[in-house]
């Protein structure tokens, strides 16, 4: 089913309206991100030079434009003859998911898609973290390893493995920050079991890490 949605209104972005493919499949909403940009962006040694860490952050908007291209950033696919992704995993399991914490929803990033999956409405900012600024932040990025994608792997090596892909994909998204200065930090300091239940995840997903961006408190 296509419907025009008000993207501003529903992800609570600086774009004032959109047209975009919506699919119904029971609660899962689906919302097209625009194509990422993938040509621009300050020069690598530059950027080195800026990475770090801010928790501080403006109510100043994210584009659509701007998610997409992060999320790319983060963990998209570089390669689509082969749909591997910007950043390594082990034996190429791609077995961290990226949900996407905003003022009205969480989101799925289904990088396949370059879309956004509605896995539930409703600001849950504040359950993403220990520290009060993650309620500040536009975006709380949230790592979820699914060790279903693992095989048959110890649970320590699931653990291990799970916790490095992650590491990637978080070093992805400060520099890409550090190129377009926006504020980041990634975090560990989680309620994860509080976290987990308003996420709706499986056993088998497990919290590794949150990462919270937007544009830097003047
Ligand atoms: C695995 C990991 C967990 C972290 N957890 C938190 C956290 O819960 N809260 C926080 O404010 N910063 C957290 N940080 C950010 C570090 O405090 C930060 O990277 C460190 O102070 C160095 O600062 P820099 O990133 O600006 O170089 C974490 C960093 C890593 C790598």
């Amino acid at each position: 089913m296509k419907r025009t949605l008000f993207l501003a209104a529903s992800l609570g972005w600086a774009i004032s309206m959109i047209s975009v493919s919506s699919i119904f499949a029971g609660e899962n909403k689906l919302v097209h991100l625009p194509e990422p940009q993938t040509d621009g962006g300050r020069p690598l040694m530059q950027v080195l030079k800026d990475r770090s860490s801010s928790r501080s952050f403006s109510s100043e908007k994210l584009s659509a434009q701007a998610l997409s291209n992060l999320l790319w950033a983060a963990f998209g696919i570089n390669r689509p003859d082969t749909g591997k992704r910007t950043a390594p995993s082990a034996m190429d399991r791609q077995e961290i998911d990226i949900y996407v914490a905003t003022a009205e929803g969480v989101y799925l990033y289904e990088a396949k898609n370059n879309a956004l999956k509605l896995i539930r409405p409703g600001d849950i900012r504040s359950l993403t973290g220990r520290q009060d600024f993650v309620e500040e932040a536009l975006v709380n990025l949230i790592y979820v390893a699914d060790f279903s994608k693992m095989g048959n792997a110890p649970k320590e090596d699931k653990e291990l493995y799970s916790a490095a892909d992650t590491g990637f994909i978080s070093q992805n998204v400060y520099l890409y920050c550090a190129s377009e200065r926006l504020a980041t930090v990634v975090r560990g300091s989680i309620d994860r079991r509080e976290l987990a239940k308003a996420m709706k995840l499986r056993p088998e997903q497990k919290i590794i890490l949150a990462q919270s961006v937007g544009y830097p408190k003047k």
